[in-house]
């Protein structure tokens, strides 16, 4: 069971090397595959090898919200490319960049495959316009470049240029996280003359959710070496998995999803008391009941991941503040300390609890405002809060002593 868990774990929090070597339908090619985005892959795999052939350069966008595999998909792409040793890659991660107006500087050393320059930017840029019209073709990857486009557009202007110089042989591709700036990029790069392909990857649906989930569970059986004849489908109940993918496809993210997983993991990995020297060598792995993970090992950590903000802050403050947040909708008067705390004297008394003094119950109040649920203003004190009744009955409902209350808001 250990053994089971921490693979699973460790499968879970792999970033990159989740992708599978075998036929992924492209033909022949044994090559990677990644589940949910081979056709993209397959898509972009052959565009990027016919240009490589022709030695023409081109460009392209690739565009789509956080956590749809962009990075994941290009990075696995430039590695099948890289095996051609007449071809050059380079990935740049433009966050990665202290200083993003360096980035002539820093894709010319790449190239020149140098760890310093003394060359000014103006001059990388050149070398740049230089070296790729040379007989190598050149695969060039700018990741999370939506910060050069918001503050630096004109430097991403003239890198996507750079494909079409005579003689180019500069295959430039630009990853962004949002789709306006295909909107605010493409009408400008049409302008030049420079029309990039975009290529759009779409927020994961929930099928694609759970073939993503399945897969790494499957990696992890293949891993340990156990014959699967369906056990990698007793690892998460059915209708747990797809309540999962339910919830996590709303956005998109697959990060979430793996993100929620992890903690199941970890959850039942406190639950069962396993210790993490206690190493269990046994690849026999067993577990009582139907499957390891079911509808109660989730429940809890949906509604941590995605219940509003506020109702988690409630959730997380301690009784005393929970008392004064609930004696907000027993203040009868204009809302100020003052009134505020008569109110929670009536509440303490109501559900039997001790009362602060007027110090005290001033520092709890000072303790709730950075969590943004109230404000205190001016010297009259009074008080803004910026909860709902809703958001206080989601956030107390499984406080017994408060039941009574909550049933009279
Ligand atoms: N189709 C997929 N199969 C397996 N893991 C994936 C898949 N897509 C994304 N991931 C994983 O999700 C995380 C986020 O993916 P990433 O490629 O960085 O997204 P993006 O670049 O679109 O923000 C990474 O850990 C990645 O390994
Ligand atoms: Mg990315």
């Amino acid at each position: 069971m250990q053994t089971l868990l921490e693979s699973l774990n460790e499968k879970f929090s792999q970033t990159e090397d989740v992708i599978g070597r075998g036929d992924d339908g492209s033909g022949g090619d044994s090559s990677d595959s990644i589940p949910s985005r081979s056709k993209e892959l397959k898509k972009l795999r052959s565009l990027l090898k016919s240009k490589g052939r022709q030695l023409t350069g081109d460009s392209l966008y690739i565009a789509g919200t956080p956590g749809t595999g962009k990075s994941l998909t290009v990075k696995t792409l430039l590695r099948n490319i890289s095996k051609n040793k007449d071809w050059m890659t380079v990935y740049i991660n433009c966050m990665d960049l202290k200083d993003p107006s360096n980035i002539y500087i820093e894709i010319y050393k790449k190239l020149k495959k140098t760890k310093s320059t003394t060359k000014s930017k103006d001059k990388c840029f050149e070398g740049i316009k230089e070296i790729v019209t040379k007989d190598k073709m050149i695969f060039l990857v700018l990741d999370e470049v939506d910060f050069l486009i918001s503050k630096y557009s004109s430097i991403l202007y003239d890198l996507y240029e750079c494909p079409y110089i005579k003689d180019s042989k500069l295959f430039l591709i630009g990853i962004a996280n949002t789709l306006d700036l295909v909107y605010k990029c493409l009408p400008t790069l049409a302008k030049k003359g420079i029309e990039p392909t975009v290529i759009e990857f779409k927020a994961y649906t929930s099928e694609q959710i759970c073939e993503i989930i399945k897969y790494r569970i499957e990696q992890t059986i293949s891993d340990l070496g156990i014959e699967d004849e369906g056990f990698s489908d007793k690892i998460i109940e059915p209708d747990t998995l797809n309540f999962l993918c339910a919830k996590v496809a709303a956005n998109g993210d697959i990060r979430k999803a793996l993100q929620i997983v992890r903690r199941m993991i970890t959850e039942k990995f406190e639950s069962l008391g396993l210790d993490q020297d206690n190493n269990d060598d046994e690849c026999t792995i067993s577990f009582e009941g139907e499957h390891l993970f079911t509808l109660d090992d989730l429940s809890q950590i949906i509604s941590d991941t995605f219940d509003n903000q506020t109702v988690q802050n409630i959730k997380t403050l301690p009784v005393q503040a929970k008392v004064i947040l609930l004696s907000v909708f027993r203040t009868k008067q204009n809302l100020k300390i003052s009134t505020l705390y008569k109110a929670y004297i009536s509440v303490c008394k109501s559900v039997y609890l001790s009362v602060l003094s007027l110090t005290e119950f001033g520092d709890v109040l000072n303790s709730i405002t950075p969590t943004g649920l109230m404000d205190i203003i001016g010297n009259d004190e009074q008080i803004v809060i910026h909860f709902s009744t809703e958001d206080i009955k989601e956030g107390l409902s499984n406080q017994h002593i408060f039941q009574n209350l909550l049933d009279t808001l």
